[in-house]
């Protein structure tokens, strides 16, 4: 009686563990996109559907044939394409999944950006990418979109002069472009391209299938219990969890992972090498052309500048949709989620910590998966 009284009680403790767990995991437990005080028109209708058209809108390249969605929408849905020529410098940055953007902090492998929107403005002048100067961008917007434009300046009297100002520039061509009021213009662009990747709903996957059926007690099929065991692994044995962290499987934080060099690179300092323009570049959320007051850009004032912490450090991807990609890693150092998983069970030191005299700057141990562990590791993150 005491025996089956105990079973009873074990197996429900068991099952509202793994019911919460499934629940923290899964979009489930995702809550609202935080607010970015740097991005004023971040909830502006007019600014999403601006930002929708600009992100498919391949007027804005200099070959006239290159739009975000290039690289960030494929088979009709916002994944990274990967099969994309690279361009010289571009081939050793991998490109990064959107889902789910607007939940980080830092933006790029390096986190270089400090906001979705100044992100956005990276790849227009990226001359692998969008190849555009930032004067053609923003007549090319002013010209073809001017109702959007007026309608979203339409709450605030200082983007509404800025505009005035380089619409009466276009017109008269009288002496230099006004640059202060370009840049206004140009990070509405950004603005708006931000204001439209954070309303995108972040589609179910088969994962949260699994999570929804943990969570409501119904039974999984062989399939699902495959990808439910290797969730336990990802975040028992493997220790994934400590960084792949909840509905996204981010942390939105930089680690050392020992991730191997191409000779192409030599050593990266990735996060490292960054730090010290983050604060003073041109879009920061401490510039004149960001919405924040000074107090509000927290993300900022708490940047963390350890040498340690940072040395070799990347961020931490997403992992959703991660079985779509064929590249790995920053650098697209390994071509299978295979690799990838050979890596973390081997853990090698890296290069980075005999530069700094110690013996690994890698934050990870060696795991002793077995191959049935890293089976069922592989179909939870195919199933992402
Ligand atoms: C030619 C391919 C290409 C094009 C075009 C492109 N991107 Fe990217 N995107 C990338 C690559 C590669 C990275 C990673 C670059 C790095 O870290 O240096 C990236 C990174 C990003 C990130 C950062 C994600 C994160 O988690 O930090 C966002 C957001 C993004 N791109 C949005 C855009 C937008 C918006 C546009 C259009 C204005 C755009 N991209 C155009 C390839 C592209
Ligand atoms: C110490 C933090 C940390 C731990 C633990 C960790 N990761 Fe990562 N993961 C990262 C970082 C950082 C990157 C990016 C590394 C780079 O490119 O330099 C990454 C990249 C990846 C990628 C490549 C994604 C892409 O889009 O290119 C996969 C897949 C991945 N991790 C899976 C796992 C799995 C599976 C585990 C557990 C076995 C794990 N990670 C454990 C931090 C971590």
């Amino acid at each position: 009686m005491i025996f089956w009284l105990l079973g009873i009680l074990i197996s429900s403790i068991t099952y509202a563990n793994d019911a919460a767990d499934a629940k923290y995991f899964s979009i489930m437990g995702l809550s609202s996109p935080p607010n970015d005080p740097s991005n004023g028109f971040q909830k502006d209708q007019d600014a999403i559907g601006l930002g929708r058209k600009l992100f498919f809108d391949s007027g804005m390249s200099a070959s006239k044939a290159v739009s975000c969605s290039t690289c960030h929408f494929t088979s009709g849905r916002y994944i990274a394409n990967e099969s994309i020529p690279a361009g010289s410098s571009r081939a050793f940055r991998s490109v990064m999944q959107i889902t789910g953007v607007a939940y980080n902090r830092f933006f790029f492998w390096d986190g270089r950006a400090d906001s979705l929107w100044a992100q956005s403005l990276g790849p227009i002048q990226n001359p692998d990418e969008h190849n555009f100067d930032r004067l053609s961008a923003v007549v090319h917007v002013a010209r073809k979109y001017p109702d959007e434009l007026d309608r979203i300046t339409s709450t605030s009297v200082k983007y509404q002069q800025h505009l005035n100002r380089v619409n009466s520039w276009m017109v008269s061509k009288n002496g230099s472009p006004p640059t202060v009021s370009i840049n206004f213009i140009f990070s509405l662009i950004g603005k708006s391209l931000a204001a439209f990747q954070t309303s995108l709903p972040i589609p179910p996957s088969r994962w949260d299938e699994v999570a929804k059926a943990k969570i409501t007690g119904t039974a999984l099929n062989n399939e699902q219990e495959k990808i439910w065991k290797g969730f336990k692994v990802f975040t028992g044995k493997a220790s994934c969890s400590n960084c792949h962290d909840g509905p996204l499987f981010t942390d939105f934080s930089f680690h050392n992972t020992a991730m191997p060099t191409r000779p192409e690179l030599g050593i990266e300092a990735g996060r490292y090498e960054v730090l010290p323009q983050i604060k003073g570049s041109e879009f920061s959320c401490y510039s004149l052309y960001s919405d924040a007051s000074k107090e509000e850009c927290r993300h900022l004032n708490y940047v963390n500048q350890t040498i340690d912490e940072n040395f070799g450090s990347f961020k931490t991807p997403t992992l959703r949709n991660v079985g779509t990609k064929s590249h790995f890693g920053h650098a697209s150092q390994f071509s299978s989620l295979q690799q990838m998983i050979e890596h973390y069970d081997r853990a090698p030191a890296g290069v980075h910590g005999r530069m700094l005299n110690t013996r690994t700057l890698s934050e990870l141990k060696p795991l002793g998966l077995s191959s049935e562990e890293k089976e069922e590791l592989l179909e939870f993150l195919k199933a992402l």
